[in-house]
């Protein structure tokens, strides 16, 4: 895994946000891969394969899926949340937690900074990002199929190696409680999604960081954001499909590059 930018970061992209009161941050599952944390589509070396190599989609993040086993759709997001517990956010998510202050400092001039994230492992607010719109939820909020109030996990730690396990029952109406992660097929939540939407509508520059940008609509947002003029930037050691739609592509990780960035941002005024 790379840990230096594999170059400075772009004077470009450095000038966009000396000029953005408002930037959207948009981030998927490369966002979290140096923390341990498998991405869905891309192979590389500290997490060998993709989970969606690995794993059936359509047994385990689809609405059929959870119909026909509830126990081991129940356990490997257990899993994946277990695993998710022992990890810790890392320089770039924490440089994104930053970002709004440290141009404060430069400039002068407030400016605000949403985090939109595909990821559903919650280290953006682990970071300290206060502002964070979740498009494909949780791991962290369990819910219940019938009544959709929010559910508890069962006390102590998720056992990662479990490969069935009972889901627990709401306690208001007795449904089985089910991951809050957004499956294929099923609707986008939302509230989330037009508050993403409105972030777009009114930013200045967007970042776009560890996405293939091949999962619609989430996807729609840096189109969006470019035919609408904004400024679109992409993080990623390995060129995504949105190519035609940035101004700039930083072929960098978000554990090297955005700390580099900070730095950079400081020097440039200092
Ligand atoms: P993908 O696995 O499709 O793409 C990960 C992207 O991260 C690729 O473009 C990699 O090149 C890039 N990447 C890998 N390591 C990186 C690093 N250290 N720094 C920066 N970028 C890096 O993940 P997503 O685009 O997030 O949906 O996938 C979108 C959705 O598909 C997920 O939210 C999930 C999945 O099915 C649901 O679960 C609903």
């Amino acid at each position: 895994m790379t840990t230096s930018p594999t170059t400075a970061p772009p004077e470009g992209l450095i000038d966009a946000l000396l000029q953005a009161r408002r930037i959207v941050v948009f981030t998927g599952a490369g966002m979290s891969a140096e923390s341990g944390i498998a991405t869905f589509r891309s192979a590389d070396a500290d997490t060998t394969q993709g989970l969606w190599a690995q794993f059936n989609p359509q047994e385990l993040a689809s609405p059929d899926g959870w119909r026909s086993n509830k126990q081991r759709v129940w356990a490997w997001y257990e899993g994946r949340r277990g695993a998710v517990l022992k990890t810790q956010p890392h320089a770039g998510h924490l440089a994104i937690a930053q970002l709004a202050d440290t141009l404060h400092r430069v400039h002068g001039h407030a400016v605000q900074v949403d985090v939109v994230t595909q990821n559903v492992d919650n280290l953006h607010e682990r970071a300290g990002s206060l502002q964070v719109t979740h498009l494909h939820g949780s791991l962290f909020a369990p819910r219940c199929v019938a009544c959709a109030r929010p559910g508890a996990f069962a006390p102590g730690e998720p056992d990662e190696s479990l490969m069935h396990l009972e889901p627990p029952r709401c306690q208001h109406c007795g449904g089985h409680i089910r991951p809050g992660v957004v499956w294929f097929g099923e609707a986008m939540p939302q509230e989330p999604w037009r508050h993403a939407e409105d972030a777009v509508d009114a930013c200045h520059a967007m970042l776009v960081i560890g996405t293939s940008g091949v999962v619609w609509p989430a996807a729609e947002l840096p189109i969006n954001a470019h035919r609408l003029g904004k400024f679109v930037a992409e993080i990623n050691p390995t060129p995504s499909g949105l190519a035609q739609y940035l101004n700039l592509q930083w072929p960098s990780t978000a554990a090297a590059g955005l700390p580099a960035l900070i730095e950079a941002l400081k020097k440039r005024v200092a």
